[in-house]
Formats: structure tokens, sequence, C-alpha cells
């Protein structure tokens, strides 16, 4: 069976380049390994295929976590893409989806959500949708997890205390298509001003969701050092803080984690 084949359904969206096709399947392991499956297994263009579960059997989560949803109650999807190389960046495709995601659940909510470095997203202060970006030689899956219509009980069940469904946020529950149709909006609109080279407008709304220039923060480095001082600059190429002993300034790269630094 050829790996279309094997899914429930294809939806079809009038997109651009992100989703125009989006398998959907009922249950899987996980749609980033489904997606790195249809990659090895066939030379055919996967570039803007889109793999949607309703459940995961092993969904995966950064640093080897699991990844956990009860079935029908969470957007599981993930996204092949065939960049060019100036875009093959984990780090901006973070934000790539972060901000795109960021942008359909104020469509969806009418509330704003905030990106928690690097790659979380928050609503109300709590985790409502997590993104794991994988690279299989030049082509990237882009895994997205976004908390739809989980309960108290869920998180309870899943020991998940910090977590937050766009249910819980608007007490309107919203079904897996819709949320699909607008997070693939949101994806394909940022995924054109990337290919058209407008990048600086990625950025703008990367510093707006993050919420923290100008302010007090703490920058965990790769490698274990921590850093505190004034967030100056955040560009895909440097994150400038103003510190006591001078002005530091790293690659998006190098930083683990950047909070906002609670002062006395
Ligand atoms: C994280 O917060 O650590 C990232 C979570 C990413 C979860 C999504 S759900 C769809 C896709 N398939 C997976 O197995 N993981 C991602």
């Amino acid at each position: 069976m050829s790996a279309r084949e094997s899914a429930r359904e294809i939806w079809h969206f009038p997109t651009q380049h992100v989703g125009k096709h989006v398998a959907v399947y009922t249950t899987v392991s996980s749609t980033n390994t489904v997606a790195a499956e249809w990659l090895v297994r066939s030379s055919e263009n996967w570039d803007g295929w889109a793999i949607l579960a309703e459940e995961q059997t092993a969904g995966r989560g950064q640093y080897h976590r699991t990844w956990q949803a009860p079935c029908g109650k969470a957007l599981l999807l993930s996204i092949i893409l065939q960049p060019p190389a100036e875009l093959a960046r984990p780090s901006l495709l973070t934000v790539w989806v972060a901000v795109a995601v960021a942008d359909a659940i104020q469509k969806l909510t009418e509330q704003d959500a905030i990106i928690k470095w690097p790659n979380d997203l928050l609503l109300q202060g709590r985790k409502v949708c997590g993104i794991l970006i994988e690279c299989h030689g030049s082509a990237v899956v882009a895994g997205i997890g976004l908390n739809l219509n989980q309960q108290t009980e869920d998180w309870t069940n899943l020991n998940l205390p910090h977590a937050i469904s766009l249910y819980q946020a608007t007490h309107r529950s919203i079904t897996i298509r819709q949320a699909a149709e607008q997070v693939i909006d949101c994806l394909d609109h940022y995924y054109s001003v990337l290919l058209k080279g407008q990048t600086d407008l990625l950025t703008r709304q990367w510093r707006r969701r993050l919420g923290l220039l100008g302010r007090p923060v703490q920058i965990e480095l790769a490698g274990g050092n921590t850093v505190a001082g004034t967030l100056q600059t955040l560009t895909f190429d440097s994150v400038i803080v103003a510190t006591s002993g001078g002005v530091q300034s790293w690659p998006p790269e190098k930083i683990l984690h950047l909070h906002p630094l609670e002062v006395a």
C-alpha cells in the first residue's frame, strides 16, 4: 500500500505551499514518525504534505519526552517541507510554526498566546501547544500538538497540571477540522512570507509574541551557563543582552531557554 493509500481520507486545502493535501489517520504511532517513514520509503515529492491523526500511541516531544493527548481532543499534525537551504534552520522553522499557530489561536479564540522559548505556546500562562522540528537530509518535518478539547480531568489523568486547551480558554469546543484549517492557513501565510525573503515580518511577530524585548531576562546557554541581563535585540542572527559585564550576543541556536527574570 502506498503512503497516501494508508490514510483514512485526504483533505485538500486551497493553500500556496503548506497543507494542500492532508493525509488523515485515526491512529498512528506518531505523525512525525509517519512523515519520516514516507520520506524514507518513497521518492515522491512530499513538499507541503501534512499528516494528521486523531490519536498517537507513541507521540513524541522535545528532549525525547513523550507527548500525550486523549483520542480526538488535540490537533496532532506534521508538515513535510523541502525548504530552500536558507530556510532549513530548525530555530527559524520553530518560530515560523510558533508565530503561525499563535495567529491561528488568536483567530479561533480572540486571545493572545505567547511564545515560551524555544518551542512552546502559552495561553493564560499554561501550555497550549508544543512544536517538534526534525530534519531528514534536506527535508524537514514540523510536528505540532495543539490542545483543543481537553478538560481538567484529562490533565489530572496525564499529570499535566500546567496545560490548557482552547476549550478551557473559551468554553467553546472546536473540531479538529476547524483547527487544522486555521492552523494550515496561518502556516501557509508565513511560509509564503519566508519564501519571499520577508524574514523581518516574522521577526516582528516573534518579538511581539515573546514579549521580552527591553525586559530583564535569564538566559540558559547550551553547555549549562546562565546569564542575566536586559534583552536588547532579537533576530535570527543574534540575541543581544546587556549584562552587568557588558553587551553579549549569541545566535538563537545557542540559547536553550530564555525566561523573564523577576526583579525584586
Ligand atoms: C514538545 O512540546 O515537546 C513538542 C511536542 C510536539 C507534539 C507533536 S503532536 C504531532 C507531532 N507528532 C509527534 O509525535 N510529536 C508532534
